[in-house]
């Protein structure tokens, strides 16, 4: 419980690691709100390629950060569609390009600042599931319920082939492995939040392990619901 009295879970971890997945499911189970933090930063980094931003100037891009209107279409259940100034910008958010803006703009501590209140108004009774890579550590450290999720590059470029695949995307394991480890040392050895598990976290390996098995799991820590 916080001092709102709405309860929260983290799910924290590096890309690939089933969080997307494993968060809606647990929202839904649970029957609480869903925070897809990633999807927040994905959309800033979209955004700023639609208006030419430069990368490096970072006070444009904190007021594209408190400017962007970043719109869910469902909260929770099957993936939802992600508005970006009214814009339909859900298949778009998903592509390597747009993760590796995300990477980089998630870096500057003003973007980070910038979306630290449009996170925290995510929290609303019932409850909350926060994912992301800083929402046990930084923007809900009161949370009550952590996770940090991992799963080995290997695996995380495996399921990520098989997703892109499915689209029909030209990918190879071998490039997607080398994009994974890059993104995870940016993720990890940035100033600003780096991704870590917090120290009251439950380490969670899905190497191996369904998503019903990881589902399963996270929400026997929530007491009042059976696991
Ligand atoms: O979870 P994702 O792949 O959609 O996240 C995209 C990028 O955004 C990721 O490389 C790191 C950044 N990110 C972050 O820094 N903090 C968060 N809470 C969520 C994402």
């Amino acid at each position: 419980m916080t001092s709102s009295g709405v309860p929260i879970l983290t799910i924290d971890g590096p890309s690939g690691s089933g969080k997307g997945t494993i968060s809606r499911a647990v929202a839904q189970k649970l029957g609480w709100h869903y925070l897809d933090s990633g999807a927040l930063y994905r959309a800033v980094g979209v955004a700023a390629g639609w208006d030419d931003t430069d990368f490096s100037d970072h006070a444009a891009l904190m007021r594209l950060a408190f400017n962007t209107r970043i719109e869910f279409s469902a909260d929770g259940g099957s993936e939802p569609r992600v508005l970006v100034d009214g814009v339909d910008a859900t298949d778009e958010l998903r592509t390597e390009t747009a993760g590796a803006a995300a990477s980089a703009i998630a870096a500057i501590p003003e973007v980070r600042a910038a979306l630290f209140e449009k996170q925290r108004s995510f929290l609303r009774a019932p409850g909350l599931v926060a994912d992301g890579r800083d929402m046990g550590t930084v923007v809900f450290p009161e949370a009550a319920y952590k996770v940090f999720l991992t799963a080995s590059a290997e695996e995380r470029a495996e399921r990520r082939y098989k997703q892109l695949k499915d689209k029909g995307l030209e990918v190879t394991i071998d490039g997607l492995l080398r994009e994974i480890q890059a993104r995870d040392a940016r993720d990890a050895q940035r100033a600003v939040a780096p991704l870590k598990p917090a120290p009251d976290a439950i380490l969670v390996d899905t190497t191996g392990v369904p998503i019903e098995g990881v589902v399963e799991r996270v929400l026997a820590l929530i007491p009042s619901v059976p696991g």
